[in-house]
Formats: structure tokens, sequence, C-alpha cells
């Protein structure tokens, strides 16, 4: 028989191969309390949506009716692909019967799904962007998933979450799942920003990096130029600056999620601003930049309209838009000069 003082755990591969999602969850809150094992849970059921996503996305080609339209328009008024459709499924089924989540809030559902049978346990709502970037579905490249978990407030009798209304400080955790060569879940619970890789031998998500912190400057510049007659001229004079300044590079994959991981292990800013027919710009607050607004400050980076802090927004309604500029701390800042030079 072995004594324990006997068995020497390598250092690197195995206590690192060990260290799933759930488990570095409870690490980080330092507790075996029943909050932390739900949101370990929670987490751990968030990464089993990412795994039957990624698995349907790497078949797709060789399945029947996965690619393409429904046909049908969501609440924003934008096509519907099939893999929303499923990936919305998804997180609703993973949840089912978890005692975990009570609603949960999509951009493919005008209202809060309820589940009912988890309501008097799991007093926590899902906000999430099944796929993020669903254009590059059909073609192949990297699409994403975001969410954020926010504790319910009060009873929601009526079944309009409005306690969902709050500023971007009401995220207990939030993150995103890339599905790219490899799948990766970046997240954050308020102690900095940590990935995991999807290891597909194990069908777990191992921990990768922690402590993630983003350079406070890059070269990096990620917007979609096809815009530039719409935006205000403070948008356009930054464009200008950054096509007539050496160090820069334009990078845009269609995808915010992609876009975002390269900037935050590379430094650099992502742009999405208000257009003349869509003031707000595209992006919408509650699943998208309000999450996305939490993992660029946990890693040092920073998150603005062009004005106003991410986080310090309140939405009027739960599908509400928002104009993003998020990355390095320094090339926020310089996109916020140009914003404030012209009052704008
Ligand atoms: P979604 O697929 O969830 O609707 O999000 C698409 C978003 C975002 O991922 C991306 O950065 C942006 O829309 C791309 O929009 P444009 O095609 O207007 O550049
Ligand atoms: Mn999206
Ligand atoms: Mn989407």
């Amino acid at each position: 028989m072995i004594a324990q003082s006997e068995i020497i755990i390598p250092e690197y591969s195995l206590d690192r191969d060990c260290t799933t999602l759930s488990r570095h969850v409870l690490q980080q809150l330092n507790s075996f309390s029943a909050d932390a094992q739900d949101l370990s849970a929670i987490m751990s059921r968030i990464a089993l949506a990412g795994k039957l996503i990624s698995r349907r996305l790497s078949r797709a080609g060789l399945m029947e009716d996965v690619l393409g339209f429904t046909g049908d328009s969501n609440i924003q008024g934008e096509s519907v692909k099939k893999m929303d459709i499923y990936a919305n499924e998804v997180f609703i089924s993973v949840f089912k019967q978890s005692g975990l989540i009570c609603r949960l809030a999509s951009e493919e559902m005008e209202k809060p799904y309820y589940i009912p049978e988890n309501c008097p346990i799991g007093r926590y709502t899902l906000l999430y962007d099944p796929i993020d970037g669903s254009s590059n579905v059909d073609i192949n490249l990297n699409v994403g998933s975001i969410f954020a978990i926010r504790q319910q407030e009060g009873e929601d009798f009526d079944g309009k979450a409005t306690d969902l209304l709050q500023d971007g400080s009401k995220q207990i955790a939030a993150g995103y799942i890339l599905y790219g060569p490899a799948t990766v879940l970046v997240y954050t619970i308020g102690q900095g920003v940590h990935s995991f890789f999807l290891d597909p031998s194990l069908g777990e998500f191992i921990l990768a990096q922690e402590n993630i912190k983003i350079p406070d400057h890059g070269s990096v510049y990620s917007v979609n130029e096809g815009n530039f007659w719409q935006w205000n001229d403070s948008l356009r004079d930054y464009i200008r600056y950054v096509h007539r300044h050496e160090g820069y590079t334009g990078r845009y994959s269609g995808a915010l999620v992609g876009d975002i991981h390269r900037i935050l292990m590379q430094g650099g800013v992502f742009l999405y601003p208000g257009t003349t027919d869509q003031p707000e710009g595209k992006l919408r607050l509650l699943y998208e930049t309000a999450p996305i607004a939490f993992i660029m400050e946990q890693a040092g980076g920073k998150a603005s309209t062009g004005t106003t802090r991410i986080l310090d927004i309140v939405p009027e309604k739960i599908h509400q838009r928002t104009p993003a500029i998020l990355g390095s701390k320094k090339d926020v800042q310089l996109v916020e000069s140009f914003i404030q030079d012209k009052g704008e």
C-alpha cells in the first residue's frame, strides 16, 4: 500500500488536467457553501450547453437541416438561422429540472422563458446570446455564445422580469464560449478572467489561463468599416487617425466573440458605434455588451459607449441596444477622446 505522503502529484499535468470549470468556480469562491455549489453547478451546465453546441457545429456540414435560415425573424427583426434556434433550446434544455435557473432571457426570445419547477429553488436568471455571429455559421467560421447570470430580485408575478432592468454591476458571472479551431470558455465571477479549453477526449473544459490581463494598448482595431458613411464625424475622424498613423491594423470577423477574444489576448479595440439608421448601434446590452464589459474590466480593460461606462447603463427594455467600444484601456480612451472632442 502507498502511504499518502509517498504520492507525488506531478506539479503541472495532473493537477491542471483536473482543474475543470466547476472546480475552478469553487476554488475562486473559496467555499463549499450552498451558494458556491449552485454557481459551480450553473457554470457546469453552461459548459454542457457549450459542448452540445460545439458538437453540432463540428458536424454541421455533414448533417441534414443544421445550416441555413428557418425563414422566421426574431424580435430584433433579424433572420433566424437554424443554429440560433438549436442553441437557444440547448440552453433551456440544460437547465430544465436543474433546480438552478428560474428564468432565461435570450436574443432569440421576445420574453423571458420561465422554468417553473426550478423557481422555488433557483433564484438565478441566465441572459444569453445563443449563437453570436450567426452569419459565420454557414461558412464554417468562428461563432460564439455569450452569457451572464443575475440573481432574481422580487417575485416577478407579472412575468415581465423588470428586475433585470438594472446596471451591469448586478451580474454575478459573465463570459463567452468561442467555437473556433478549439472551443474556449472565458468567464469571470468578479475575481479576474479565466479561460478553459474543451478537451474533446475528456469532454471537459480544462483550465488554460488564469487572471488574463489585456494589454493596455494593442495594434488591432476591429470595426465594420462598411458603415463608415453612417457614422458621425467623430468616429470617422478616429478611423482616419488610425489609417494615417503607423502601428494599427484592422481585423473583423463578423462575430463579436471572436474579435473580442483576439483583443482580450493581444490588445486593441472593438467598435460597434451607432449609425444613422441605428443610433444605438447593433449590439444588445443585457446579453452582449454588458457581459463582455464585465470581462473587459476584470481583465484591466475598458468598455464604453463613447461617453458612458457600459456597466453603468440601466436599460429600459430587455432587448435594448447600446453603442460599444471595448478593449484595451488606452485604445478605448483614444476613441472616447475623439467623441468628446466633438461633443457627440
Ligand atoms: P448575432 O449573430 O448574435 O446577431 O450578433 C452579430 C453581431 C456581432 O457578433 C458582430 O460583431 C456584429 O453583429 C456584426 O455585425 P455587422 O455585420 O453589422 O458588422
Ligand atoms: Mn450576438
Ligand atoms: Mn445571436
